[in-house]
């Protein structure tokens, strides 16, 4: 069973720019974001997941985002400091809502780091993104603060601004990845400790194929990657597709709807 932090999409809207998937002119169904987002938390409970709900707040249409929130492992949270202006206001949300979470300690960090839109642990190590959100100095804090290893990992492309956008890990050894959109070192880096790994193409990619979550069986992932949904499954693991069509509009799906309680 894992633990899970969302938040219903109850103020989603597309009304800036702050990543490439982003067109305001694109008009959004807010309702229909509702329907889908409630399918993928009915799909966790019927997974045996614990869904723990914040409560949205008025006028932040990216709320919905939770994994930007922050990076938990064993009872220790690390908040988020937003990289935007416009989603500034949700740390105080999320924050308030950490506060009464029950957690060791909750450490607000000084650099811009959106969670776990950028960290992921893989069960061994903390993946770090850097290059268009969160700040690679976070990522020393972030060593700092869980006393693990971190492992920097440079993005260039600005269609995959996240590292969840790029990148999910089923296990420990398995992750799944998209090598274009990073840099070559960091690319290697990733070869060289995922052997194992499963490389997705630019199209898995573009789909969001990556933007995905696992509990070491089951994978959750948007049904709109047709391909490496068929890929993940033909490796073995139980993987749900899941519309998240309208929270596409946003650029984000799965993963970014889902902040993980991870533990060792
Ligand atoms: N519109 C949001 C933003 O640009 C999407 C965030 C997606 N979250 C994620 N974990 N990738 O900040």
């Amino acid at each position: 069973m894992n633990r899970y932090v969302m938040c219903r999409p109850e103020h989603f809207d597309v009304v800036s720019t702050l990543n490439p998937w982003m067109d305001p002119s694109v008009p959004v169904f807010r309702s229909t974001a509702i329907e889908q987002w409630e399918q993928l938390v009915d799909l966790y409970e019927d997974l045996g997941h614990d869904v723990d709900l914040v409560q949205p707040g008025v006028g932040l249409p990216d709320m919905v985002f939770a994994a930007n929130a922050g990076v938990a492992i064993d009872n220790r949270m690390m908040a988020a400091v937003m990289w935007s202006a416009e989603r500034r206001p949700e740390e105080a949300h999320y924050r308030k809502h950490f506060d009464r979470s029950g957690f060791d300690e909750v450490f607000v960090p000084e650099h811009v780091n959106e969670g776990e839109g950028d960290f992921l642990f893989t069960g061994q190590v903390l993946l770090a993104g850097t290059g268009f959100r969160t700040d690679r100095r976070s990522h020393r804090e972030a060593q700092r603060f869980f006393d693990i290893e971190v492992v920097t990992l440079q993005l260039i492309d600005p269609r995959w601004y996240h590292l969840d956008t790029a990148l999910f890990s089923i296990t420990p050894e398995v992750a799944v990845w998209y090598p274009g959109a990073f840099a070559p070192d960091s690319a290697a880096e990733l070869r060289r400790r995922f052997p194992d790994g499963i490389e997705a193409t630019e199209a898995d990619a573009l789909a969001f194929g990556l933007n995905s979550t696992a509990d070491v069986r089951h994978v959750v992932m948007p049904a709109s990657a047709g391909g490496l949904v068929m890929r993940v499954s033909d490796a073995g693991f139980a993987v749900h597709a899941i519309d998240l069509s309208e929270l596409l509009k946003a650029g984000g799906s799965v993963k970014c709807c889902t902040l993980e309680l991870n533990s060792t």
